[in-house]
């Protein structure tokens, strides 16, 4: 297959770029490290290409930014991809608010021109659509919650496996980038359904792993790791530390985006995180790195949340796993930050 990945430098893109390119594929790779423009030297992903250049049998990269709608469009006429997997995108939402225009340019009308040029040059290709739990905005805090000594957790059993596709788009607080993601995500959804090609919508909450280049306002995990392991302070940004979030390992998403290539079903979105067996409150994250790490974390306390912040956030997998039987979380959240905890050490 010709395989197109954008935003192939980060967390997601560059796990799937050596996933596919194990598996012999021709792998093209799209990012123009505006990661490093969102967030600064930390956020450079330029160690992530070099070390994918090394690993990798034939991975071609190009540097295209995808809001040159021209530039797009040439690329998909060039190659004939069979697979896209669009990643590329301003990830944070607090970010978003002080960039409301680059944000929307990114992540909007930048997936709008990558599902415009498939619909254009290559209508059977397979277009996987990285979405966000942000699209929902904050309505996941309206169920109700019991607090309990180190987390949040929902007081009643029905909402035990967590927040399901059901869960409303509208009328709650998003962010700008919640916004941004959520026009991009009915976008996606409506070359699916309206267009019929085969898009598949994933909407990650905490992906994380060793690729992840973490800065305070993105990759909660990956930052909090290399914060601990290099012994520097943290700010917790309110609910007391026991906000909730479910980590799921960058390969375990790609896994999910084979098993939906396999077998696509135009315009379905799914949630897809670690889920209940991987979450844990930023408290408890903090206990288990500290566990690995041998270090404790020096953190202080910041009454005032994030806006729009999920209090208590689990992905309910049902979904994905009744059409996907196949796909599995394979990577339990210890064995996640024992990883993260290496490979922060091996890069100091
Ligand atoms: N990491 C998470 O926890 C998480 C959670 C939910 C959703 N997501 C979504 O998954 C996708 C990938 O996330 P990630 O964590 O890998 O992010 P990342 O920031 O690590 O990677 C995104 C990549 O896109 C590139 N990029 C940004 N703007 C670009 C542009 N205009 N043109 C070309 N390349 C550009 C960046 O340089 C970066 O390398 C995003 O859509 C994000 O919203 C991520």
């Amino acid at each position: 297959m010709n395989v197109l990945i954008t935003g192939s430098s980060g967390l997601i893109g560059s796990e799937a770029v050596e996933h596919f390119d194990r598996q012999g594929h021709d792998v093209y790779g799209l990012d123009n490290n505006m990661r490093s423009e969102f967030f600064g030297v930390s956020g450079d992903t330029t160690w992530n290409l070099h070390r994918l250049r090394t690993v990798t049998r034939s991975f071609r990269h190009l540097d295209i930014d995808i809001r040159d709608r021209e530039r797009v469009i040439d690329v998909f006429k060039t190659h004939r991809f069979d697979l896209i997997i669009h990643c590329a995108a301003q990830p944070s939402h607090d970010r978003a608010a002080m960039i409301p225009m680059v944000d929307f340019d990114v992540n909007a009308a930048g997936t709008m021109n990558l599902l415009e040029a498939t619909r254009l040059h290559c209508p059977e290709a397979v277009f996987i659509h990285m979405s966000t739990n942000k699209v929902y905005g904050d309505a996941p805090n309206e169920l109700p919650l019991v607090e309990l000594e180190h987390r949040y957790e929902y007081a009643r059993p029905v909402d035990y496996h967590g927040i399901s596709e059901e869960c409303r788009l509208d009328r709650s607080l998003h962010s700008l980038f919640g916004a941004s993601k959520a026009a991009a995500d009915l976008l996606a959804q409506e070359y699916g359904r309206y267009y019929g090609l085969r898009v598949g919508i994933f909407r990650a909450g905490c992906v994380t792993g060793p690729s992840h280049s973490g800065v305070e306002l993105h990759g909660f995990l990956s930052y909090l790791v290399k914060i601990g392991v290099r012994g520097e302070p943290y700010t917790i940004y309110g609910y007391k530390g026991k906000q909730v979030r479910d980590q799921i390992h960058s390969a375990d998403v790609v896994s999910a985006f084979e098993a939906f290539a396999r077998n696509p079903r135009p315009g379905e979105p799914y949630n897809l995180g670690g889920g209940r067996q991987n979450s844990a409150s930023v408290l408890e994250s903090i206990a288990a790195i500290e566990a690995v790490s041998g270090k404790k974390i020096r953190w202080t306390y910041t009454d005032q949340n994030r806006r729009g912040d999920h209090i208590c956030y689990i992905s309910d997998l049902r979904k994905l796993a009744e059409h996907y039987p196949q796909w599995k979380i394979t990577r339990g959240l210890d064995d996640i930050i024992v990883e993260m905890v290496q490979a922060e050490r091996e890069r100091m």
